[in-house]
């Protein structure tokens, strides 16, 4: 299947998608995991107020369009069925990606503010694996692994707050967007990791 997975910043869209890819054996199509793996690469030939996506990365800001369509673009002519996280972030994103491909599911992982805040804040990444774990919420139980986690550069308060303000602006005219298709699956994500897991695997079932 053609999956996106649509929700605000520590929403849980990379935890459920591992599970996705997992199931249903569809690659994960992430711009955020393909731009921070090229944090530095230089995008000042795309005409861009910086350098590179770091500079955008770090304060919480979008990266311009031309470079993050470029990326999917790449991506989904490679992949059969997928599961597209992360994108597309504002409307004209969205726009581009109608041009590139169908989807069959459109999945929002509906998760209140707070929530979210606390999510990101605790949130720890394995470097070696990519695992995505939480200090409170879901703590590696093997030590060794406990003692190399990372936090990301964005993690921080004031970058949050600012993310949270970017995807109100931008990205939320996108779920209304595809709320009046018709076609936008809303999962409650404020369960249990396990439970969201549950009714996004039925939501695909469904539609596929
Ligand atoms: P990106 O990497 O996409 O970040 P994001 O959208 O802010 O989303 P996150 O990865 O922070 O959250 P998530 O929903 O994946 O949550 P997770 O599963 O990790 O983008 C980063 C930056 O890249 C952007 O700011 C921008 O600069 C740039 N960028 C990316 N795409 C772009 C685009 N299309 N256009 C322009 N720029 C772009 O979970 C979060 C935490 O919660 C974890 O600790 C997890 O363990 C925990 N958790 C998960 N589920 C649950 C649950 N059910 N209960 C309790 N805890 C849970
Ligand atoms: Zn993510």
């Amino acid at each position: 299947p053609r999956i996106l997975i649509l929700g605000a910043p520590g929403a849980g869209k990379g935890t459920q998608s591992a599970n996705i890819a997992d199931e249903f054996d569809v690659e994960h199509i992430t711009t955020g995991d393909a731009l921070r793996a090229n944090k530095d690469m230089d995008i000042s030939e795309m005409d861009t107020e910086y350098d590179t996506p770091r500079e955008y990365m770090d304060q919480g800001e979008l990266v311009p369009d031309d470079v993050v369509n470029a990326i999917v673009d790449e991506a989904l002519s490679q992949a059969d069925g997928f599961v597209l996280d992360g994108y597309p972030r504002n409307l004209e994103q969205a726009e581009e990606l109608e041009d590139m491909t169908d989807l069959d599911v459109v999945l929002y992982l509906d998760v209140g503010e707070d929530e979210l805040v606390h999510r990101l804040t605790g949130r720890r990444m394995d470097p070696e694996t990519g695992d995505i774990y939480h200090v409170e919420y879901n703590p590696p139980e093997d030590p060794e692994v406990e003692g190399r986690l990372e936090q990301r550069d964005d993690d921080t308060e004031e970058t949050v707050k600012e993310r949270l303000r970017v995807y109100r602006e931008n990205t939320e005219p996108v779920i209304e967007h595809y709320e009046e298709e018709g076609t936008l699956e809303r999962v409650d994500g404020e369960q249990s990791p396990d439970e969201v897991w549950e009714d996004v695997k039925e939501t695909i079932e469904d539609a596929a």
